[in-house]
């Protein structure tokens, strides 16, 4: 790997460590700087030169965590490999949700980390974006945008692995690309028809509005591959193309909420201070109502500060009011960033102090000494002055997102600021999952509902899309054009209207060559009535990472109702594993408020007359994850025929009676279990 110009960073404490790190790097043809704590690696001056940091998890000081946050607070862009001895998943989760791109433990093994720090190098390398004019192709944001003649850039989106192929052409462009190759490289060990390929082209070419007979960037070499013709050139523009006209996603169905959140804003220019928050399920559409919405915001109104910030999962306990100091943060780094300074300054050293790129290290070690022992008190008093005076700048947006997971000094912090009843200027926006799913003890819980109460917030309770607003979505995609029949009900039917699930089933039944879009237009290559839609990669990531929030007896337990049925009853899940059917009642009940996964579906009353709770899974994605984790022989002990013969026709399949109660989607996909004939699997083209 002699990759001469490339500098990998090293922040370790342990020397031996450390030196035993760099030591294989630079034996490896490469150049290594070492540090032995946070704060020197970010005291230091970095050249800009394609570069990655390899950095311990457990440092004195701001560990490896606090300095991924201070980088990205900061706008670094550095890949990061993270070592540590403990490696546990919320830890990991939050690293690389917050852009690692490993996570090693130690030991670690030498070419594990060579071959993660080459990657890394690659991906750093490449960070600049390959321009072919009118379009731009943005790996970091694994998007596409095309020059706009006069307004914003437009952001075009393709799926995973669309992209992926459009890239791997680009990065190789002038050169006759072979199918082969191209399988290998986008599909390593899956085996694949080369007509899904096909299908890619054919969608890119939508993207790209080209034409294959003649073509301006991807040609057809018969029988042969692909070549990307057009000139390629490095766009090294430093700013983000970020702009936000140009990011916002097409939003549709929520003239409602926007109207309101207008109204809201309408008020704060007044002077009455507003709060408002905007709550769902994952997914719902939180974020991009908030986006659509400030982004109207500041293009109407250009001289509202917006700052924004974001709480992590796992994260909140740790570190006093994360999403604050992320907004400020923003907020110096912008038009009046100065001034902010100077508030910050004058008013608030525990908080300056957080900003270490503010500040000199000298600077630093004295409001250090100044601040020694300052208390949580002291850090609300004085942001409370900043925000006072931040007021008198000019009007101000606050964006504080996903609130299930805010730490408890934020929580004061909101709770203090919605009760001063001051003037301003100031609307707040905060987006939050429901409690109960996530983090059902949440002292934000009962804050929202006292605030409700005491009239001193609102709340906009997102709800899934209607069928219009989906049908609206995929035609807007479409260019405006006419559906294929049957479309939009296929994806409404498979997604209840969440549209995040709408997003991922459209990708994952692209990838997969049932649909396609031709032309800029939709196309269903398989007649709808066949398709079934399985649960897409992105989404099982997601349903998998809240599923950990239940304990090992809740997992086990809708595991084996997975298997039962899309509806089932404790009764029958009790039977499969020999449990306490009372006990497993409760279970499901309980999960019911909390889990977000199922829900009560009425009753069944069995032959001797007794009566069964009826459950379901809230969507079919969240069944199929749990059918999928099990291995066959899981799987076997959920069919097990039961031994009642009072229950035996609910325990082995399901309930399949009517129901008092309970959602279209349960009764439609009632025997349906994802491993027998009932579920038609999706057409596999691969
Ligand atoms: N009204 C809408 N119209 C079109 N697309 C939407 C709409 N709402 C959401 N989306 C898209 O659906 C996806 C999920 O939405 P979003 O991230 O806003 O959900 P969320 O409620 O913020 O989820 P989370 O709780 O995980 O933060 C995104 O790709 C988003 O662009
Ligand atoms: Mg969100």
């Amino acid at each position: 790997m002699s990759d001469v110009g490339a500098l990998v960073y090293v922040v370790d404490d342990d020397a031996s460590a450390r030196e035993g790190v760099a030591g294989l790097i630079r034996s490896a043809g490469l150049m290594a700087k070492t540090f032995a704590s946070a704060e020197e690696f970010l005291a230091a001056r970095r050249p800009k030169i394609p570069s990655c940091l390899v950095l311990d998890v457990n440092l004195p000081g701001a560990s490896g965590l606090d300095l991924q946050q201070e980088l990205a607070k900061s706008d670094v862009q550095v890949p990061i490999i993270f070592l540590t001895g403990y490696g546990d998943i919320p830890m990991t989760v939050r690293a690389v949700k917050a852009g690692a791109v490993s996570f090693l433990t130690k030991p670690v093994d030498d070419e594990e980390l060579l071959e993660a720090i080459r990657q890394c190098i690659t991906s750093s390398k490449s960070a600049a974006m390959k321009e072919f004019p009118p379009f731009r192709l943005d790996d970091v944001n694994q998007c596409l945008w095309r020059r706009g003649e006069t307004g914003p850039d437009e952001r075009l989106q393709l799926t995973p692995k669309a992209f992926a192929v459009l890239s791997y052409l680009v990065e190789h462009a002038g050169r006759l690309v072979t199918q082969d190759e191209l399988l290998d490289a986008i599909w390593p060990d899956t085996f694949i028809q080369p007509e899904v390929l096909k299908y890619q082209i054919a969608d890119i070419r939508g993207v790209l509005e080209d034409d294959a007979k003649k073509p301006r960037f991807i040609e057809t070499m018969h029988r042969r591959g692909y070549r990307f013709v057009a000139k390629v050139r490095d766009d090294e523009r430093p700013e983000s193309p970020v702009s936000a006209g140009a990011t916002r996603a097409r939003v549709v169905g929520r003239a409602r909420e926007l109207g309101e959140l207008r109204t809201c804003l309408e008020k704060a220019l007044r002077g009455e201070p507003q709060i408002v928050f905007i709550t769902g399920e994952p997914g719902i559409g939180k974020t991009a109502l908030v986006d659509e919405f400030v982004g109207q915001a500041v293009t109407e109104q250009p001289s509202l500060l917006v700052g924004r910030g974001q709480c992590v999962e796992g994260y909140g306990g740790t570190e006093p009011y994360y999403p604050m100091l992320e907004a400020l943060g923003q907020l110096c780094r912008g038009p009046q960033g100065h001034r902010v300074v100077e508030i910050l300054t004058a008013h608030a050293p525990t908080w300056l102090v957080q900003f270490p790129w503010l500040v000199t290290r000298e600077q630093r070690q004295v409001l250090q000494q100044e601040i020694l022992g300052a208390t949580r008190d002291r850090m609300l008093r004085e942001i409370h002055e900043v925000l006072d005076a931040l007021k008198l700048q000019a009007p101000l947006l606050w964006v504080f997102e996903d609130l299930q997971w805010a730490d408890p000094s934020t929580v004061d912090l909101i709770s203090a600021s919605a009760r001063r009843r001051t003037t301003g200027k100031v609307l707040v926006i905060m987006t939050k999952r429901p409690m109960a799913m996530t983090t059902p003890n949440h002292p934000l819980h009962t804050l929202k509902s006292e605030l409700l109460t005491h009239r001193l917030c609102r709340e906009i309770a997102l709800t899934p899309l209607s069928e219009s607003a989906v049908t609206e979505y995929l035609r807007a995609e479409s260019g405006g054009g006419t559906l294929p029949e049957g479309f939009a009900e296929l994806i409404y039917r498979n997604t209840e209207g969440n549209p995040l699930f709408v997003m991922a089933a459209l990708d994952h039944m692209t990838e997969r060559g049932l649909i396609a879009r031709e032309g800029g237009q939709w196309r269903v290559r398989v007649p709808v009535g066949e398709i079934e839609i399985g649960v897409p990669e992105t989404l099982r990531h997601i349903i998998e990472a809240q599923i950990q929030h239940l304990t090992s007896e809740e997992q086990r337990a809708l595991e084996v109702a997975s298997v039962a049925g899309a509806r089932f009853s404790a009764q029958a899940v009790a039977e499969a594993i020999e449990q306490d059917a009372e006990i497993l009642e409760e279970l499901f009940d309980e999960l019911t408020h909390r889990s977000g996964m199922v829900r009560a579906a009425g009753s069944h009353q069995l032959a001797d007359g007794k009566v069964l709770q009826v459950f379901e899974f809230v969507h079919v994605f969240y069944r199929e994850v749990f059918y999928r984790r099990q291995t066959p022989a899981q799987r076997r002990v959920g069919q097990e025929p039961s031994s009642s013969e009072t229950t035996r026709a609910s325990s082995a399949a399901g309930i399949d009676v009517p129901v008092k109660a309970g959602s279209s989607n349960a009764r439609r996909s009632a025997r349906a279990s994802p491993g027998s004939a009932g579920i038609r699997r999706p057409v596999r083209l691969q």
